[in-house]
């Protein structure tokens, strides 16, 4: 399991990757000139500026400045360590990685991410086993077949028992000569408060292990057999657990997703097992949270649109409500069905069958005619009524950027609540003057700033140019010594900027693709794929051009110094010379 990746096998596994292969499965895109581009799946976006580039095997977007290679590509979107990223375009692309071993220590230090998903394996198959060939397991498999779990989803999602008793997982670690410390880390056991000793988290309980996308096993969920409380515990957030870009189900839903392009999101565990049972296998469940920005995004890359299934209880309909405006934002098309009282996913099969199911989401209702009748639910019909749902949905209608959808569903509201169009309109207007007040200049703009303008305060002038030597540097690099030579990057006012510059000059003869790797700053990997990304066409007097203009501005901008320092000498100006000192100190060492 544990090893480390020799440098070779980096640049083999790179060699033979294709980024536009990889991006493909997230993203579709369409060639346009010698680039790809297609929506970015890191911003929510309408017009496509989301590039790749097969020549040059690196990504960027010049919506949101996102950029790298096929392995930030891959740790970006999957939420993948570096060697996660290496290994799964290794299994891909049908590499060996030798295994290397290591001491304990070594190991350790490594990867501990790595050997946090080797102990929850261990732990996963040591319930899986409990449940079906230990006597101890014997009520939780009968538990499980009660509740017409089948045998096959035993299998597929690997449920297992933790048995009842305070060390049984604990002592199972301890014979394996695991470090406690290590293994307390993924929650599994929890150091007792008043003797020394671990004991085990999950006791008695049914075991769910949670996989992500790599089919490692980042946390579990455990659920009593009886009335006991909490009902379901779960792992705490760890290294390798986070609840909140997570989503139960997920590996097994992938291809399913993108096969029908759909995605139900259920809230619980047994939920998402009927559903699969019944051949639903689109579906995946939040982790007892709210679902986040990050799951939707995650999903993005696999569907096209959710149905959001909630119990019909008042806080289905809340978390419902709650979740439409990440929708929104997203611009994912999301539907919301709510199943009848007193009803979850997994009854509601049980008792009316797939048949009704599929009934039921087809008929489910589009983010705002789901908030119209739920606002008329609340606030009723009554002037008051219609006065309160005008105000609870009209932002959410403005929120949607497309104008025909917008004005239809105006109508819709007018239609259903019997308040003139007009008046509608007028609402809302007012509505979008308040908040235009509010968020002049989108956040897209400012990052976008921030992105060209590293180093922000300083003159862009200069940055211009620093920038368009720094570009000349990776798509011309016949170009490169010559800077070298000159010396040019001496001259950088900008920190960023000339970083980069000095990694290109160090390594010459790798590609941009393989330099970013050698950048752990991701501001570093995007900007320097902003920059490689650009389309001008170089020649070698238009370089020289642009490296004398630099030089001459930097030179003159020296001399300028010099001169106001003797003026200041001469003066006897001390304040101001101590000022232009420390202004010439900072360009000297800044060399
Ligand atoms: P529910 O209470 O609706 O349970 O919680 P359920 O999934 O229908 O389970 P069964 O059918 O009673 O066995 C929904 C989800 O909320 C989280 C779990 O993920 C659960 O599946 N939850 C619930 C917790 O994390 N802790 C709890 O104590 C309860
Ligand atoms: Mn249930």
């Amino acid at each position: 399991m544990m090893s480390f990746i020799p440098e070779d096998k980096i640049l083999e596994i790179k060699n033979r990757a294709d980024i536009v292969d990889v991006v493909s499965e997230f993203v579709q895109v369409k060639g346009v000139g010698r680039n790809f581009i297609g929506l970015c799946p890191f911003h929510s976006e309408k017009t496509p500026s989301f590039t790749v580039s097969s020549e040059k095997q690196i990504f960027y977007c010049f919506g949101c400045g996102t950029g790298g290679n096929v392995f930030s590509f891959l740790m970006k979107i999957e939420g993948l360590s570096f060697p996660e990223a290496v290994r799964r375009l290794a299994r891909r692309y049908g590499v060996q990685i030798p295994t290397v071993s290591l001491s304990s220590e070594q190991k350790r230090r490594l990867n501990e991410r790595e050997e946090l998903f080797s102990i929850n394996r261990t732990a996963m198959e040591f319930f899986h086993h409990t449940l079906l060939h230990d006597k101890a397991g014997r009520k939780a498999l009968d538990y499980l077949r009660d509740r017409q779990i089948s045998d096959q989803a035993i299998q597929d999602f690997r449920l297992g028992f933790a048995p009842e008793g305070w060390d049984n997982l604990a002592r199972y670690f301890f014979q394996k000569r695991l470090s406690p410390s290590l293994v307390e880390k993924t929650g599994l056991i929890v150091p007792r408060k008043n003797s020394s000793g671990y004991y085990d988290r999950f006791r008695n309980r049914i075991m769910f292990p949670i996989l992500n996308l790599n089919m490692q096993v980042i946390g579990f969920g455990g659920r009593v057999m009886d009335d006991g409380t909490p009902k379901y515990l779960n792992s705490p957030e760890s290294p390798i657990y986070n609840k909140s870009r997570s989503l139960y189900g997920l590996h097994l839903a992938r291809q399913p997703c993108r096969n029908t392009g759909t995605v139900y999101i259920v809230e619980g565990y047994f939920d998402l097992l009927r559903l699969h049972q019944f051949g639903v296998e689109n579906s995946v469940a939040t982790l007892g949270t709210a679902l986040t920005e990050e799951h939707v995004r995650l999903l993005k890359g696999y569907a096209q649109r959710v149905i959001l299934v909630f119990d019909s209880d008042a806080a289905g309909l809340r978390a419902a409500r709650r979740s439409i405006d990440i929708f929104m934002k997203q611009e994912m098309e999301a539907q919301v069905l709510v199943l009848p009282s007193g009803h979850d996913p997994d009854s509601f099969l049980l008792q009316h069958g797939l048949e009704q199911f599929k009934e039921s989401s087809e008929k489910a209702l589009g983010i705002i005619p789901f908030l119209i009748e739920s606002a008329v639910k609340d606030h009723g019909l009554s002037v008051e009524g219609k006065i309160r749902i005008t105000n609870d949905i009209i932002q959410p209608i403005m929120a949607i950027r497309d104008s025909v959808a917008r004005s239809l569903y105006i109508k819709m509201l007018s239609e259903r609540i019997g308040v003139n169009e007009s008046a509608i309109m007028e609402k809302a207007r007012q509505v979008t003057a308040q908040s235009r007040g509010k968020t002049f200049g989108s956040l897209r703009e400012t990052d976008r700033q921030t992105i060209f303008q590293p180093g922000g305060q300083k003159q862009p002038g200069e940055i211009r140019f620093e920038r368009h030597i720094v570009a000349m540097m990776l798509q011309f690099p016949e170009m490169i010594q010559e800077v070298e030579e000159r010396n040019l990057l001496n001259y950088f006012t900008d920190a960023t900027l000339k970083t980069i510059g000095q990694m290109i000059i160090t390594h010459q003869q790798k590609s941009v693709s393989e330099i970013i790797d050698l950048m752990e700053d991701k501001r570093l990997q995007s900007i320097s794929a902003g920059l490689a990304m650009g389309e001008e066409v170089w020649n070698r007097e238009g370089c020289i051009k642009l490296m004398d203009q630099f030089e001459k501005s930097r030179k003159r901008q020296e001399d300028d110094l010099l001169e106001k320092i003797k003026q200041a000498e001469s003066s006897k100006d001390d304040v101001l010379l101590l000022k232009l000192l420390k202004q010439k100190q900072v360009e000297v060492t800044s060399r």
